[in-house]
Formats: structure tokens, sequence, C-alpha cells
């Protein structure tokens, strides 16, 4: 149905925005995969888990046992013969948790090599990541890693939109147009905009004007009670009403766009 990557400068909200949008559509009773492509995994906490929850869930690329049996090889071994298409429809429900109806499953970090890396872990990712991506009738939402790397890495093959989080500064803005420059080699032909942490017209209209080519969703605005919720491990949905209906706004505008 709806498979999105969330992607941006380092810190601009992007979790913020991946649990909020995985609520709302749990909400509406949708099934919903929230994966974690996020080498620095913290999805789970804005979901609203608690840190010994989240410690609890082992993320798939250390699952060596699996690895082996999938793969052939064991993980890190550096053996030259490995199954590129590793069988991985059964774990999705055995290696996921599920809070509020949404079920969240944690990439993990490839140790070995650089970001070519081809091994039995990244075989077993990549293989996971398009059965996810092809799967019918669900809303996947894919929170990834910050800057462009992730982009080349292909991680957001296959989604269909990429919205791409920014806050009122050129950095950011900067990150967008280089994402923007290497989408077209992956084929991911919808791109949107959501601003974050804005404070003022003139922080939104900087947003706007700096991305004449882009559309923008709509805008988080900067808002204490997210840092608060962060702060004391309460999920970003309960944080506050208001952030709620701006990112329920930002949903019905994408809808809008794509037909929905
Ligand atoms: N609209 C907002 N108003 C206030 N604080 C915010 C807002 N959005 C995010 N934050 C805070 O900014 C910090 C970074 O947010 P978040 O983790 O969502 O960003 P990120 O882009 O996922 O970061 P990373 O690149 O590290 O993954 C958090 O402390 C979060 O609570
Ligand atoms: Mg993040």
């Amino acid at each position: 149905m709806i498979k999105l990557a969330i992607t941006g400068k380092g810190g601009v909200g992007k979790t913020t925005l991946a649990s909020l949008l995985a609520h709302l559509y749990a909400a509406e009773g949708n099934n919903v995969i929230a994966i974690d492509a996020d080498p620095d995994a913290n999805f789970a906490m804005a979901l609203g888990l608690t840190q010994a929850q989240a410690q609890q869930i082992t993320p798939i690329a250390e699952l060596e046992d699996l690895i082996e049996e999938r793969t052939g090889a064991k993980p890190g071994s550096g053996a030259p013969f490995f199954k590129l298409n590793p069988r991985v429809d059964d774990i999705p429900e055995r290696f996921s948790v599920k809070i509020d109806g949404i079920r969240l499953l944690i990439m993990g970090t490839v140790k070995s090599g650089g970001g070519g890396c081809m091994c039995p872990e990244s075989a077993l990712l990549k293989s996971l990541m398009s059965h996810l991506l092809f799967r019918e009738s669900d809303v996947v939402i894919m929170d990834m890693d910050a800057g462009v790397e992730h982009i080349g890495r292909g991680t957001a093959q296959a989604v269909d939109i990429l919205i791409i989080v920014v806050e009122p500064g050129r950095r950011s803005i900067q990150t967008a147009e280089a994402i923007k420059g290497l989408v077209g080699d992956l084929g991911i032909k919808r791109y949107y905009i959501v601003g974050s942490k804005t404070q003022s017209d003139t922080d939104r209209e900087f947003i706007t004007s700096s991305l004449p080519d882009f559309e923008v969703l709509g805008f988080i605005n900067y808002n204490p009670k997210i840092r608060e919720a962060d702060l004391s491990g309460k999920s970003v949905f309960d944080a506050d009403p208001a952030v709620v209906a701006e990112v329920r706004a930002i949903k019905e505008k994408l809808e809008h766009k794509e037909g929905k």
C-alpha cells in the first residue's frame, strides 16, 4: 500500500517523524511495519518502548546463527560463497516486537567492510528488506541513518516514497539537494520535504524558498514537548496533541498527492 523511507541530515527529526507516522497509520487499523535501518538504532524508544525493552531486541545483523543457517556462511568468516537470496519470509514475524499495532524490526550494523560490502549478513538484510518492501497491503516506514550514504548502498531501493526532513538551516537543505541528486539512480520518483523544528513564518519560508524544486508536505514546528518526551522515555505520539495534528496534516497531504 505505502512504503516510505525517511531520510535527511543528522538530528533533524527523522525518527520523530517516522514514529509519529507509524502510530497514525496503525491507529487507522493498518498493518504497520516499522524498520529501523539506522545502525545507531533508536526508533524503538521514539515509538514508546522502554530502554530495557528496546535492548532486548536483537538486531537482525547480529543473529549469527540465523545468518549462517540461511546464507550457508558464518558472518565475518570471509567465506567466499554464500546464498545471495536467502529465505526470509518467516523473519518479520519471528524477530520483531509489536507495539500498539506496529511491528518493529531492527536491522543493525553490518560491521565488515565499507559501503560496498557483500557478505552473508548484508545479503540477508538486503533480501529481508526487499521481501518487506514487496509484501502487499502493508504500510512500511523505514527510518534511515543520517546523510546520503544509505542511498548509495541501495537500502531504500523499492520504497515508493522518500521523505526528506529538513530543519531551517543551510546544511540540511544541502543534504536534501544531495539526496535528490542520487534518488534518480535508484528509480525513486517521488520524494517530498517535511520541515522540522521551525519556529516562525521566516523559518518555514526559508525552507520553502530554498527548495523550489521540491514539494513541501508540511512542518513539525519546534516543540519543547518533543524533547521532553525524548528525555523522559515517552513515545513522541503521546508528547502533545498539537504535534500529532501537524503530522496528521502531513499524512493527509501525502495521501492527497499520491491520489488516495
Ligand atoms: N520538532 C521538534 N521540536 C523540538 N525538538 C525536536 C523536534 N524534532 C526532533 N526534536 C528533538 O531533536 C532530537 C533529534 O530528533 P530525532 O532523533 O527525531 O532526529 P533524527 O534525524 O532521527 O536524528 P539522527 O540523525 O541522530 O537519527 C531529539 O532530541 C528530538 O527529541
Ligand atoms: Mg534517527
